[in-house]
């Protein structure tokens, strides 16, 4: 099932999630669905906060980065109750954009390299090291757990600039390729109108 994405300005992206429970029910449900979202978005990350949930939980497929980044063929991940444990003091510049601000991309500095541990789709602790594309992918998806967006790494000057677009799209004044739920709405009222 199609998920509608959230939009920048939701409270619920601004939240930092919590722990999934091991007895979590429809969890493998709830992955189909996010994969499902993520594709039809040409998203290569989705977090459980830009679905409205406040839960640790995000996907990953880097593969459509392996032709520039070979470390990305086959990086496809389930992240459950992950950690970033360490970060290299050294940082790189890319351009991000996100499902839930549509339309923007701006140049984001962040470490290089990070370790992070998690449980996979099937409980299974993990820890790896990432650099690249796959650093690069994870720590923007990871910021979503933790309650923030790429905005809120850009500088104030560059946030003043982008204040106006920003508003807008908090408005829903953009091309919609998927649902969406907007700041001001209720998720149910938005996914049908009342009776
Ligand atoms: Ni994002």
């Amino acid at each position: 099932m199609l998920l509608p994405i959230y939009i920048y300005g939701h409270p619920t992206l601004g939240k930092p999630a919590i722990d999934l429970q091991p007895d979590m029910k429809n969890l493998q449900e709830l992955l189909v669905d996010m994969w499902e979202t993520m594709y039809q978005a040409d998203g290569v990350g989705l977090a459980a906060p830009q679905i409205g949930l406040n839960i640790r939980l995000f996907v990953v497929d880097a593969t459509v980065f392996a032709p520039k980044d070979p470390s990305c063929e086959g990086f496809k991940r389930v992240f459950i109750n992950a950690r970033v444990v360490e970060r290299s003091t050294e940082e790189i510049v890319m351009p991000e954009g996100c499902l839930s601000v549509p339309g923007i991309h701006e140049e984001v500095s962040r470490p290089c390299r990070v370790v992070i541990t998690y449980r996979d789709e099937t409980w299974r602790e993990r820890v790896e090291e990432l650099d690249g594309m796959r650093a690069r992918v994870v720590q923007h998806e990871y910021d979503h757990i933790e309650g923030r967006t790429f905005i809120d790494r850009l500088s104030p000057l560059k946030r003043r600039i982008l204040r106006k677009r920003l508003s807008s799209i908090s408005a829903g004044l953009f091309d919609k390729a998927y649902r969406v739920i907007l700041p001001g709405s209720k998720s149910s009222a938005s996914r049908r109108p009342a009776p």
